[in-house]
């Protein structure tokens, strides 16, 4: 089932987003928090800090795996989805960095590290709450558009779309990585509850692609219509056609 949020700005974009994650963590402090990088959820991770400094809300006995990341980045260049979490959000919270993962993106053998971190997920039992940010092509985490979409972790080729999109983030569009680890459709779909977040009005089109259109592997987030429990934040801009 699809609940649509649609929000008149900014600031309750980020409080609805930080408020759906506190909220779960109020009931549950040991919550298992599938996260997501992109512009889109910044803000969000922004008011979830801000939270957590007034008290009303803690990580630590939280865990977190995060979707996806670039291979062929260190850990710690400036781009890396690792460096983007803990940038944004981990080192302003009380989570422990041992209990937050991100797949690794510098591996001697990629395939085996999209295995191992499949094996983590396993180990680690049913995400609580999955974020999502939307790729324009329908991409979630970076599982692109395909004949045929994988349910575990595993290793995609980039759409150019979604590396000139993400080109702006580095200094040419060279520099961006041809490949990435990401989480598979069954991993994003196997949790309990998934909040998908959206803004601006160039996604306007692939939300009512996702959310209304035909189930597809070629709009991967339309296989969200098959999920019991999500939620959609959106801007007006984004919502326009839902
Ligand atoms: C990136 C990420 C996705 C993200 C999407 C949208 O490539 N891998 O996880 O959701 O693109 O990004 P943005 O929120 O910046 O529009």
């Amino acid at each position: 089932m699809i609940n649509i949020i649609k929000v008149n700005n900014e600031q309750q974009f980020n409080e609805t987003g930080a408020g759906i994650i506190a909220s779960l963590l109020q009931s549950k402090p040991r919550a298992i928090l599938g996260l997501a990088t992109g512009s889109t959820p910044v803000g969000v991770y922004g008011k979830v800090i801000d939270l957590y400094r007034e008290g009303v809300v803690s990580f630590k006995q939280a865990s977190s795996y995060n979707l996806d990341e670039y291979i062929g980045l260190p850990a710690n260049h400036p781009e890396s989805y690792r460096q983007f979490m803990n940038d944004k959000l981990f080192n302003h919270i009380d989570i422990l960095l041992e209990n937050t993962h991100v797949p690794s993106g510098n591996a001697v053998d990629p395939d085996k590290a999209a295995a191992d971190y499949s094996e983590l997920l396993e180990n680690a039992g049913q995400i609580d709450l999955q974020l999502l940010g939307l790729g324009h092509n329908g991409h979630i985490g970076f599982n692109e558009p395909s004949d045929e979409l994988q349910g575990p972790p595993h290793i995609v080729t980039l759409d150019e779309r979604t590396r000139q999109a993400n080109a702006r983030f580095f200094k040419s569009i060279d520099e961006v990585p041809t490949h990435a680890i990401t989480m598979g459709i069954g991993s994003i779909l196997h949790a309990k509850q998934i909040l998908l977040m959206a803004k601006g009005a160039d996604k306007a089109e692939i939300v009512a692609q996702a959310l209304k259109g035909p189930i597809t592997t070629q709009c991967p987030a339309s296989f969200l219509q098959t999920h019991p429990n999500v939620v959609v934040l959106l801007d007006q801009a984004a919502g326009r056609l839902v």
